[in-house]
This record gives C-alpha cells, structure tokens and sequence, in this order.
C-alpha cells in the first residue's frame, strides 16, 4: 500500500522549497557570473540605465539581458526602478569592480574554472583526487602557470580576499620588531606589504612561483614597502626555501594533502633561523553540525587542488609530522585562526 505521507496530492512539506533552493544554487552562481562578465554593475555606478543602454554598451542581447537582470532583482541583486530600467542596490554594489570589498573577481573563479571543476564533484568522492585535473586535464596551479588571465584573475581574488581580512589578521598576532618576514605563496604579496607597512623595522621576501611574484610590484610599491622587500620566486617543494625570522603561510597549506602540506612546512623549518617561528594562516573546521562556510570551502579544496581545511586536531598531527611544535591557534575576528609554530627542540 502506498505510504499516505508520500502521496502527491497533499501539500509539499515545508522542506520542498528549501530543497529547491538548494538544487537551483547553480543558476544563480551563473547569474552572477554573465552580470560580472558583462560589467553590469559598473555600467549602473552612475545611475539606472535602460535595458536598451546597457545591452547595446554590453553587446548582449536586450530581451535575454532583461530576463536575467529581473531574475537576479528577485534575489535583491539589482531592483527594476521603471519598466526595463535597473538600479543598484547594496548586494549588487559588490558587483562593482571599484567597490572595497568587491567580490567581481571571486565570481569570475567562481562561474568559471570552479564551476567547470565542481561539474566532476562525483570524479572526486570517487578517487580523493581534485576534479579540476579530470575537467582541465592538469593540476589548477598548473592550468594558471599556461592561462595568463585566469591567473589574473584568481590572483585578484587573493587579493580581495586579503583586503577583507588584513586589518584584522596583522592586529591579531604580536609581530616582531625586527628580523625577516618570508610569505610563502605570498601571491601578490598584500599580506606582507600590510605586515611590512605596520611594523618598519621588518624585512620581507615575498616567496611564490616566478610568474605570480613578477605581478607583484605594484602592491608592494602601493604600500610604500618596495625597499625593506624582495621578491623570490621559486617552487616550495624544492628547498632550499629564502631564510628569515618567520614565516607566513595564509591560505596555502588547505591547497594540499598532508604529505605535501608536511614537504612544505619542513621546507619553511629547515630554512628558519633556530628561533623562528612559522604561521599557518587558515579557517579551521568546527566540530559538529553546525553550519559554517568553511565545510564548502573543504570541498572547494578537494575539488581544485585536492587539498583540505583541517580541524585544531588535524592541525597539531600534521605540524608533529613536519617536526614542528604548534604553540597556539589564535582566534582572529575573521574566519582565519593563526596557528603558531616552532621546531621541536
Ligand atoms: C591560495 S593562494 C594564497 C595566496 C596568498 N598567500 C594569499 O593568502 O592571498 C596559494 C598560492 O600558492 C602559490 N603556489 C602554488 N604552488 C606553488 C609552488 N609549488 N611553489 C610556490 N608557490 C606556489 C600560488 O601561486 C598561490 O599564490
């Protein structure tokens, strides 16, 4: 007999709808996209533009345009001020390339490479291995070491990414007077220009590969830090790594599986100076069920480069791997805990 609270003629359950905006993430993550693509909230910067104005400046097609504009409206992503006409509105302000906390750059990762990439999520839970290689054919850090503007653009994300938190993350951690601060995977090095730019007395070398440092001079020349730092590009699994004080890794070790995240910390170790101290920067997975970004970011790892973020606990073994002593996790007011280290003597 059929199960009464399974038959299709009484109301859907309360869960339906939110199941259903569940399953329809992924258009609105391609709405987003073509708006960044097309350059829609710049265009509206100045004021509401007709539909006509903005599909003729974006060379898209005005009804298809429309359609998306008033889909994106329903999410509170633009608001059609007159019949056809659009205006901005506070989310769709972070659209906007110009905007502090800009989120352009992110969505272009996001609508494409990750996109792509997320199309073999079942790839991964089938091997452990990051589906970027099984959609691209070769390893994301590969893929932008050959794509020019994709490595732009993921470039900028870090960079953006950084802005959001940077205030924070150099007033959370008691930085040293003097001595030598090395980035490691430092990207375009705007972590390290705002630690230089708080504390004058500190040298920096800005470490990642050499076609990621090339791209970092107007950063660093933006914070007034140019000459207390050098740029070495170079590849973190092969040592010798630049010698310093301390050593920063934000958002590097989550690219990687342990065995790699364990090459690189050693690397940093064996290259530190016998008091130095070394800082993973990363967001830490909380125990239990609770809701909270950084179990998708988890997955965003597995899927682009099968790395993980990691747990306090996961933290402590894989520093014990490396030969390292995890001194403290410092909690910041951002998602990133600050996890302290030095040799085990
Ligand atoms: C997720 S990004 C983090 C960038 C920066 N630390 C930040 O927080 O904005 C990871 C960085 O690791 C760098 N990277 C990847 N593989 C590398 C390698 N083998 N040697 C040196 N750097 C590498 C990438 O170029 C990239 O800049």
């Amino acid at each position: 007999m059929a199960d009464p609270t399974h038959s299709t003629t009484a109301a859907p359950p309360p869960e339906h709808t939110a199941m259903q905006s569940l399953i329809n993430g992924y258009r609105v993550t391609q709405l987003l996209y073509v708006a960044v693509k097309l350059g829609i909230a710049d265009l509206l910067a100045d004021g509401p533009q007709t539909m006509e104005e903005l599909a003729a400046t974006t060379d898209a097609q005005a009804d298809a345009l429309y359609r998306a504009l008033r889909a994106l409206a329903s999410f509170g992503v633009f608001r059609e001020v007159a019949p056809r006409r659009f205006a901005l509105t506070p989310l769709a302000e972070l659209l906007r390339t110009d905007h502090p906390y800009s989120l352009c750059a992110a969505i272009l990762v996001q609508g494409e490479e990750a996109y792509r990439a997320w199309g073999e999520l079942l790839y991964s839970l089938r091997t452990g291995a990051p589906a970027f290689d099984q959609a691209y054919g070769m390893p994301h850090f590969d893929y932008l070491a050959h794509h020019a503007e994709a490595s732009a653009v993921f470039n900028r994300t870090m960079s953006e990414n950084t802005a959001r938190s940077v205030t924070a993350l150099v007033s959370a951690y008691a930085f040293p007077t003097s001595g030598v601060v090395v980035d490691v995977g430092g990207g375009h090095g705007a972590f390290l220009a705002a630690v230089l730019q708080a504390h004058p007395g500190l040298r920096g070398v800005l470490f990642d590969q050499p076609h990621v440092v090339e791209g970092s001079a107007p950063t660093l020349e933006a914070a007034g830090v140019e000459e207390r730092c050098v740029q070495v590009g170079g590849d973190f699994f092969t040592p010798p790594l630049p010698a310093g004080d301390l050593y920063l890794l934000r958002q590097v070790i989550h690219d990687w599986d342990d065995a790699r995240s364990s090459a690189i910390l050693r690397h940093c170790a064996q290259a530190m100076a016998q008091d130095g101290k070394i800082l993973v920067i990363e967001a830490l997975i909380p125990s239990g069920n609770d809701p909270s970004p950084v179990k998708l970011l988890d997955m965003q790892m597995l899927v682009m480069t099968g790395g993980r973020q990691r747990t306090e606990e996961e933290y402590r073994q894989l520093y014990a791997t490396a030969g390292l002593r995890l001194l403290r996790i410092l909690p910041t007011t951002t998602q990133f805990s600050i996890v302290e280290g030095a040799r085990v003597e």
